[in-house]
């Protein structure tokens, strides 16, 4: 088996402006998805694999608040490096600024707001065994114009690479994990900025291909998410909660119901509530005559009082009460605060940043 020894690199750039107003304030790879960060499923993917050298791409505006989250990756059994990319010029531009930590073995490249089901170790075993340049993961989609695209031959060989085709050949779409060796410093530096200005990987690939070198495709089985947006996230904590086994913990009163695969963590308090699975709701939390329904993540030290909420996220610190009508399919950041006033005239009053969205009935 070659490639005995090979290194990581998460991708954790960029300014995740589509999930903006979130994204002033936090990195999009660090809003949570079953009270996990998406980056953390990243890099525990790639400590499954056995790769514990790990470079995560920051910008200059988030990576200090990834460095104080991640740490020196002790906790994840890794050694992690951070590496500045002073704005987000693309893909291949990441790998070429992570080109000195790289260098000297194979890597898995990963993008920090993927998630695969599966983790990825059998793909790193597949990589390691056999003899190619690159490997690429690919899946069907049903929209793949908003992804890169493959298109293979009748032996299942890649022949053509396209980053979001507006009229795709094919619905097999680049998922956000690959495997290169080093002649992928020499494709992303031949290549040349694409139509949004990006150095694509896409392209730094289709390179390898024209140039004779081998590009194997794997197609996932199981699922994948990229959790660009918030109907991702919300998909994905769906998805993830689905996983989970029942694990109550924290003290619940005798008139409360914990309903079905529900993980409640050490130090939460469920008072004269319903919580039905999947859902978790994190440590120090309080649940108060308050339903909370199927695949809702409650934040650690968030409170939710006389209120009905379902199929969302909420973060850290947060408090909702008394909110008349049930919340659902909501994403609610950090330290918010939903509740009632008693202030004349009796009407809605809203403190809301920028580009943010508030539906009302
Ligand atoms: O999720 C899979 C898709 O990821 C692939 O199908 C596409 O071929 C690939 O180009 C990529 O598309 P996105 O447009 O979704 O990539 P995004 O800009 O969201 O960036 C992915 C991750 O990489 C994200 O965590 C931010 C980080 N990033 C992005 C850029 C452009 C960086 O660290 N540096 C960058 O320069």
């Amino acid at each position: 088996m070659r490639h005995q020894k090979m290194k990581g690199l998460i991708l954790s750039g960029g300014k995740g402006t589509r999930m903006r107003p979130l994204t002033y304030t936090s990195a999009k790879q660090l809003i949570p998805v079953a009270n996990k960060p998406v980056l953390v499923y990243g890099i525990e993917a790639i400590v499954a694999a056995g790769i514990q050298d790990i470079a995560i791409i920051v910008s200059p505006e988030t990576g200090p608040e990834i460095r104080e989250n991640i740490g020196d990756g002790s906790r994840f059994g890794a050694n992690i490096h951070y590496i500045e990319q002073d704005a987000p010029r693309g893909l291949a531009h990441a790998v070429l600024t992570a080109e000195d930590f790289l260098r000297d073995s194979p890597f898995v490249m990963y993008l920090g707001d993927n998630l695969l089901q599966h983790g990825i170790t059998p793909l790193v075993e597949e990589y390691r065994s056999i003899d190619c340049n690159s490997e690429i993961l690919l899946t069907r989609v049903p929209n793949p114009s908003q992804f890169g695209v493959a298109e293979l031959d009748a032996n299942g060989r890649v022949l053509k690479l396209t980053e979001k085709p507006p009229e795709p050949k094919s619905d097999l779409a680049l998922v956000g994990v690959y495997m290169f060796d080093e002649h992928i410093f020499e494709a992303a530096k031949a290549i040349k900025p694409s139509q949004r200005g990006e150095l694509e990987i896409t392209d730094a690939i289709q390179w390898l291909l024209d140039n004779g070198f081998t590009v194997h495709p794997h197609i996932v089985k199981g699922w994948w998410k990229d959790t660009g947006k918030i109907e991702d996230m919300l998909e994905a904590n769906r998805t993830v909660l689905d996983t989970f086994e029942r694990d109550v913990r924290g003290t619940i009163t005798d008139d409360s119901s914990i309903e079905g695969k529900v993980v409640i963590e050490p130090g939460a308090q469920i008072i004269d509530s319903v919580v039905r699975g999947p859902a978790i709701i994190g440590a120090d939390a309080r649940i108060v005559h308050a339903y909370v329904g199927p695949y809702t993540s409650i934040g650690n030290k968030c409170s939710v009082e006389r209120c009905e909420i379902e199929n969302s996220i909420v973060l850290e610190n947060s408090s909702l009460s008394h909110v008349a009508g049930r919340i659902e399919a909501s994403l609610i950041g950090k330290n918010v605060k939903i509740g009632r006033t008693h202030r004349k005239p009796v009407a809605y009053r809203f403190m809301v940043g920028d580009n943010s969205e508030v539906g009302i009935t």
